[in-house]
């Protein structure tokens, strides 16, 4: 046996590839905040800015021709009060920049955020009661805000607040809305991780005291992800994702397995930072380092893999090497 012989050329090593990262599986995160305006860059996140709705339309058209297929939209809320609500308001800044992005690109997949974390005045992703996100009465809400996003033409909602019975309030609040066609892109697994920092300088939503360790997965845990996934599915997603992405390896793999559902990985906030500030301190070169990690969790098992870099995988695919 030599296993060097298909490795003597890039012919070859093509031919022989047993992965792509298609563009068509990468999805880009946007966040976006009301009015008009240039995009509002951030100094803990390199290469990623809060958007204008009113500048919307023009960077929808700018991402479907360069090859983008869906994204995935952030609303920075425009006030903040303990229960979230302007996250339901049907005139909120996500069903604008939806309404936006539909009659600019018609044929981008939309999905969005369903969370409160970046409405409450406490910065938890639920409604607070006795010092503890309440289970419930934050899937009440989240329902509320799924309907709002479906109403505006989302093809996809993600409910990404780790409550429990989230897919099924979804599901139920979306159905009896006339919404059944709208897709649930379920955050299954997610963990309370420190790879989150530069998304909640973007959402202003780090929580005012404590921590998500109450409501998102203990990092140490793969199988509890598992039943996290398995009752999601039960519940009707459409799609699991797991999250982070590179330190979720092992449930991706083991999900792949067990479910026949589509799964998607989110290489999140901080692992977007961590090979940006690698690669301008010289220690990775930034394409080399982020195609390794995208078809590292596309061989562990990612159907859809969200990314901060989908808009430069779309450019370098179509640039070659
Ligand atoms: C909202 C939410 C978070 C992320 C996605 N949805 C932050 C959090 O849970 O604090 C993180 C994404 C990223 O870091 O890129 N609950």
């Amino acid at each position: 046996m030599r296993l060097r012989r298909f490795r003597r050329s890039a012919a070859l090593r093509e031919w022989v590839a047993e992965t792509a990262v298609e563009p068509r599986r990468l999805v880009y995160p946007i966040f976006v905040r009301p009015g008009t305006g240039k995009p509002e860059p951030m100094p803990s996140f390199p290469g990623v800015s809060r958007y204008a709705v009113g500048s919307l339309p023009g960077l929808a058209r700018d991402l479907s021709a360069e090859g983008v297929r869906s994204v995935l939209l952030f609303g920075v809320g425009r006030r903040k009060d303990p229960e979230g609500s302007d996250a339901w308001a049907p005139e909120g800044v996500v069903p604008e920049a939806i309404r936006a992005i539909r009659r600019a690109a018609a044929d981008l997949v939309i999905a969005t955020d369903v969370c409160l974390c970046a409405y409450t005045s406490h910065g938890h992703c639920g409604v607070v009661e006795q010092g503890a996100v309440a289970n419930d009465a934050t899937c009440d809400r989240l329902g509320r805000v799924a309907v709002v996003h479906a109403e505006a033409g989302a093809d996809v909602v993600a409910p990404s607040a780790m409550m429990d019975g989230q897919v099924a309030a979804l599901r139920a609040a979306l159905d009896g809305a006339g919404h059944e066609e709208t897709g649930i892109l379920a955050y299954s697994s997610k963990h309370a991780s420190s790879f989150y920092g530069p998304f909640r300088e973007a959402e202003q939503s780090t929580p005012e005291f404590g921590d998500r360790r109450g409501y998102q997965m203990d990092f140490r845990n793969a199988r509890e992800a598992l039943r996290e996934m398995e009752q999601d599915a039960a519940e009707g997603a459409d799609i699991l994702m797991v999250k982070p992405a590179v330190t979720s390896l092992d449930i991706l793999a083991r999900a792949r397995h067990r479910f026949r559902l589509p799964l998607a990985a989110y290489q999140v906030s901080g692992e977007y930072a961590m090979i940006r500030a690698a690669a301008a301190a010289g220690v990775v070169e930034e394409r080399a380092a982020v195609e390794e990690t995208l078809a590292a969790i596309r061989r562990a098992g990612a159907d859809l893999i969200v990314t901060y870099f989908a808009r430069d995988m779309a450019r370098w695919s179509r640039s070659g090497r």
